[in-house]
């Protein structure tokens, strides 16, 4: 790592918000919903889906659980009147997970009821270790109810995951795939980025073995490869899996994964929340900033 990207990493929770904004503008859609509808619709005329999440985790109060849930709801809502090629990304803390697991579920469930009626989906993103037990039960109740229009993540990262997958696989299996990004504990994760690597291709190996639909989320190219290899290998169609990017990263490689005839849907974050997402982008991959700085100054 650059010492550049070294002091960027290291001093991020300290960067004054207009400075992130400057660097993060690029990842995320912009504050409201239209400017992820109006990202959507330029992807989707590039041939590519999106996902579409309101930004906001780890919440305070239960009322506040209420509004990302009637934002949802309206996303959805929006969703089928523009006809957009694009469903819905959530977070199960941003429901109330850590208050109110019940009310969680219910709201989750009053959400993926929505996306049921209007012939839509929910992905249910994966967030810390504190979160993985439960939003896999409520994937398991939910897929249960509207099998079909639900999904959830799972994080190649951590050593639990090929049983969590074994565990599910007494029904059909809806799941996106990527490396994880919250800082877990060894005894939780792998932290080689070699092992994790080798552990995403040996659990999408197992997932497509299993017929499982895979959304395979991530900007590596060498796991790109892999699973290119996988999916030739398995003989599957474009329509049984899907490749899965962030907003505004690596567009190149994004490109050549459409040029291939594979199906890639990207995620549209957007929100008055940016802060904490674009923080977390920055400390993930201070590269972004070097860019950014880099195409200011047309180095
Ligand atoms: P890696 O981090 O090795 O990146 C490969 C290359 O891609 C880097 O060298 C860099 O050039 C580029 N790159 C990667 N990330 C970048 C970024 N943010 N900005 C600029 N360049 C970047 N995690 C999680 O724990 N729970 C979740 O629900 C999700 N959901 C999710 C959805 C989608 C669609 C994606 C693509 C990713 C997630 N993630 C996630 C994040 C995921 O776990 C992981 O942290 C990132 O995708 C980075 O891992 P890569 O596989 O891209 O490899």
């Amino acid at each position: 790592m650059s010492l550049f990207n070294q002091l960027v990493s290291r001093t991020i929770m300290h960067i004054p918000a207009p400075v992130v904004r400057f660097f993060a503008k690029g990842y995320i859609a912009g504050e409201r919903l239209e400017d992820a509808v109006r990202v959507s619709r330029e992807l989707n005329g590039r041939g590519i889906m999106t996902t579409i999440d309101v930004l906001g985790e780890f919440i305070t109060t239960l009322d506040q659980a209420e509004n990302f849930k009637r934002e949802c709801l309206g996303i959805l809502d929006t969703i089928d009147r523009e006809k957009l090629d694009a469903n819905l990304s959530l977070k199960p803390s941003q429901m109330g997970l850590l208050l109110d697991r019940e009310q969680a579920l219910a709201n989750i469930r009053e959400i993926v009821a929505r996306a049921a009626d209007l012939g839509n989906f929910v992905r249910i993103d994966m967030e810390d270790i504190s979160c993985t037990d439960a939003t896999l039960d409520f994937y398991r109740a939910l897929r249960e109810e509207f099998p079909g229009h639900v999904g959830v993540v799972l994080q190649a990262y951590l050593r639990r995951t090929p049983a969590d997958v074994a565990a599910l696989a007494d029904a059909p299996m809806n799941f996106r795939l990527c490396k994880g990004i919250y800082n877990e504990p060894r005894t939780a994760a792998w932290k080689n980025q070699e092992t994790i690597n080798r552990s995403f291709v040996h659990i999408l190996e197992k997932m497509l073995a299993a017929g499982a639909y895979v959304g395979i989320a991530t900007h590596d190219e060498k796991l790109v490869f892999e699973a290119m290899r996988l999916v030739d290998e398995q003989g599957l169609k474009p329509e049984q899996y899907e490749f899965q990017m962030l907003l505004g990263v690596d567009e190149e490689l994004r490109d050549i994964i459409v040029a291939a005839g594979h199906r890639l849907r990207v995620y549209v974050p957007y929100g008055e929340s940016w802060l904490p997402y674009s923080r977390r982008r920055l400390k993930e991959n201070p590269s972004i900033a070097e860019h950014a700085l880099r195409q200011m100054l047309n180095m």
